[in-house]
């Protein structure tokens, strides 16, 4: 039986006055990189976590930035959250948060340092592979399931990175200064809907300022926000060395102060705090606040029970004690496997299809040629913390090769080198808070290449132009990889590395029906040959079956119905970042130096809300592929679109009829706007979406009911939500830019 708040808080209370000033500064610091200090005298444990996002990490010693390298660490590889979001599809994300806690709680974790939420405000963001979408509806509907599947394994999510980590560059020192409007509208819907809906039982801080304060110890975002206004209390954890200064950390709402370097007890919250304390500069009670959120937090995820006696003389006395029958998780089970291979399958993008040059049916394909290093290349283990040991990771060319089976010849050329590694360095995290790891990545694009390795280049290039004459399929798998999908650096630009373009045309040249898959975290730039390709297909690193769910998708196994959950600008200086000069910020001035500690650069955000499609849309900006956007093998009728209104609700309803003859979904979208847009909001906005399988021939009634108090703007001056009203325009589409039936509305 779930205990009551009151017990609960008594408990917490009893176990609290037990402690001293020491034992209690002790828990709120990392004894150990990815554990939070223990009180063994009380029976009080340490916070075990780990990332990250697509699995269980591999574990590091206690103390040192290297990897224990034991064979128990391997786990389940689940696509990315850039993957995630493509399927569009809430019970996915569930299902790939439910193993991911139940393999954080199987390698006995208490906390999984995921999901990563930033909105992808700038496509060259080396993390944006690890967050979700451009849009915050999108995101917030898929972070809700996500963190309640982890949450299901008495474990608990961390979701992150509040707020305003759009870019790697700079990441400690670069202060966002969002408009009020653009905070509440852009970039916090997402944490909202984690911490309110969710019931995130976990959220990080993140190293970059907002308005001034470091995110981890921002009194505006930790306390005033999240504590006050949407009354967390929940655990809060910085971002690994992300702290500045002891009373900021100690009077904002954050809770464990985690960091990268071995000088446990000085950190902010650790000695320095305690001597803080006794000389009274800095309240105690602050201190007992972060221990409440602790041991609720131990409470949450059944790690701990608290047991309270009392003596004789009336007094009580309160230990922590172990919870016998707290979920012990498991991994790397099949079943675990199987749910991967469901998002895998449905976070494939068809971006184009022309005269029906996909599928590629097995029983018609007599051989294949597979070229490019991203179809042998697994990716599991990149990227930063989201590095991961996979159990497996099934590449394309393997995928293809398994799905075409003996009767199909599947022949491979790599057809472009890659340099070795960055990634390769070990103890990197130990320098990502010199920015020495992003420095690394600075030259990326420009390395240069051996005689050998240029000889090696031209020699890939002639295989692979000579075997792709002789082949009628081809199927070239390229995109980018963990250099620069990568954590602590951002890209230059969209451009494909390694000589890409240029292949790809003489490809196209010798084979004009070559079928392209780029595999990457974020938007490229395929303008050099996107007009020439008659089929592209998109995938970010879509986890162990990645591979396999590619080889169905082009086999026609299964009709794609992945679709964008940001959009493809054409090319970076397109996007609103660079519109308006906002990246990657501007050198402090001498005043603002004085006011910001361990800050750098600043940006003021200027595009305001308009960022991804709200941007497109409203300054015409032509896109490679808009956001929504995802072909299917059939085609879908939408028909006799419907509005009704009752109370404060709307009801839209639309038929929608499988035409086609195979089995498939589709995302029906539903965009809000004004009738006439006025000059300050968007042309139109996600508002609303259903993923619906059909049968071949197969028509279903699709409903999506929203509140009016959805249709509204934040005044920035007013501070707050003001509800939109007049003749408002409803679109259902299939993307944001395929618009199949629209209705009006006053309101
Ligand atoms: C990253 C976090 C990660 C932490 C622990 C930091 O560098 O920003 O996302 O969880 O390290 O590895």
């Amino acid at each position: 039986m779930k205990e009551s708040k009151k017990i609960q808080n008594e408990k917490i209370e009893a176990l609290l006055k037990e402690l001293t000033l020491e034992e209690k500064c002790r828990m709120i610091h990392g004894s150990e990189f990815f554990k939070s200090g223990d009180v063994p005298r009380l029976g009080i444990p340490k916070i075990a976590t780990s990332d990250g996002p697509c699995g269980v990490r591999n574990d590091f010693y206690p103390d040192r930035w290297f990897v224990i390298g034991s064979s128990a660490d391997y786990v389940s590889y689940l696509p990315s959250n850039s993957a995630i979001a493509s399927t569009w599809n809430r019970e996915l994300a569930h299902d790939s948060g439910m193993v991911l806690g139940r393999e954080a709680r199987g390698r006995g974790k208490d906390m999984i340092l995921a999901p990563g939420i930033n909105i992808k405000r700038n496509p060259l963001c080396g993390r944006n592979f690890e967050y979700l979408s451009e849009d915050p509806y999108l995101v917030s509907e898929m972070v809700v399931p996500l963190i309640e599947g982890i949450q299901e394994n008495d474990v608990s999510a961390c979701v992150k990175h509040f707020a305003c980590n759009n870019q790697e560059f700079e990441r400690h020192s670069v202060n966002a200064e969002p408009t009020e409007r653009a905070f509440n509208e852009i970039y916090l819907p997402g944490f909202e809907a984690a911490v309110k809906k969710a019931k995130t039982r976990g959220l990080m801080g993140s190293y970059n300022l907002v308005r001034g304060e470091h995110g981890s110890e921002s009194r505006l975002l930790l306390t005033d926000i999240l504590r006050k206004k949407w009354k967390y209390d929940g655990l809060v954890v910085s971002d690994w060395t992300a702290n500045h200064d002891t009373k900021d950390a100690a009077e904002s709402g954050l809770d464990l102060e985690m960091g990268i370097t071995d000088n446990f007890d000085e950190y902010y919250l650790g000695m320095p705090l305690v001597r803080a304390i006794q000389s009274g500069e800095i309240d105690e009670e602050c201190v007992n606040e972060k221990v409440r959120n602790i041991l609720r937090f131990l409470l949450r995820v059944r790690k701990i029970d608290i047991e309270v006696s009392s003596t004789r003389g009336g007094k009580t006395t309160a230990r922590a004690v172990e919870v016998p029958d707290r979920d012990p998780g498991c991994y790397n089970g099949t079943i675990m496997h199987s749910y991967a291979r469901n998002t895998a399958d449905e976070a494939v993008v068809l971006l184009k299809n022309e005269k029906k040059r996909l599928p590629l049916k097995p029983s018609q394909t007599k051989r294949i040629l597979v070229i490019g290093d991203n179809a042998n290349r697994a990716h599991a283990n990149g990227g930063g913390s989201a590095e991961i040991k996979a159990l497996y990771e099934i590449t394309p060319l393997l995928g293809i090769a398994q799905e075409y089976g003996g009767n199909t010849e599947v022949r491979y050329a790599r057809g472009y080198y890659v340099p070795p590694k960055y990634r390769e360095r070990e103890n990197w995290q130990e320098h990502s808070i010199t920015d020495e790891w992003g420095a690394d990545f600075a030259d990326r694009d420009k390395r240069k290449l051996s005689a050998e390795q240029r000889k090696a280049t031209k020699a890939l290039k002639e295989e692979a132009l000579r075997l792709a004459a002789e082949y009628d399929d081809v199927i070239f798998v390229g995109g980018l990889d963990h250099d620069f999908d990568v954590e602590g650096a951002d890209r230059k630009n969209m451009k494909l590395p390694y000589g890409q373009d240029e292949l790809l045309n003489e490809l196209l040249d010798v084979n004009p029906n070559i079928i392209v898959v780029m595999v990457a975290g974020s938007p490229v730039d395929m303008r050099a040959w996107k007009d020439r390709a008659k089929a592209i297909v998109y995938m970010s690193y879509n986890g162990m079956e990645g591979g396999s769910a590619l080889a169905r998708v082009i086999s026609g196994e299964i009709c794609p119905s992945g679709k964008l959950a940001e959009t493809f600008p054409n090319c970076y200086e397109d996007t609103p970042v660079a519109h308006f000069g906002e990246y990657p910020g501007r050198k402090l001035t001498a005043a603002q130096k004085k006011r910001y500690k361990a800050c750098a650069y600043t940006e003021e955000y200027k595009e305001d809300i308009f960022v991804g499609y709200r941007y497109y849309e409203k300054f015409k900006v032509p896109v490679q592929f808009p956001f929504g956007h995802g072909l299917s093998y059939v085609d879908f009728r939408y028909e006799g679109m419907e509005l009704k209104k009752k109370d404060h609700t709307v009801t839209v309803s639309v038929k929608l009829t499988n035409t086609g003859i195979a089995r498939a979904s589709e995302v029906v979208q539903l965009y809000v706007g004004e009738k006439t847009p006025s000059p300050e909001n968007p042309v139109k906005e996600l508002k609303g979406f259903e993923k619906v399988e059909l049968k071949p021939g197969q028509t279903k009634t699709v409903r999506i009911k929203l509140h009016l108090k959805d249709l509204a703007h934040y005044d920035g001056e007013a501070g707050k939500w003001v509800q939109m009203h007049g003749s408002m325009e409803f679109y259902i589409g299939s993307s944001s830019a395929d618009i199949r039936c629209r209705k009006e509305l006053k309101i």
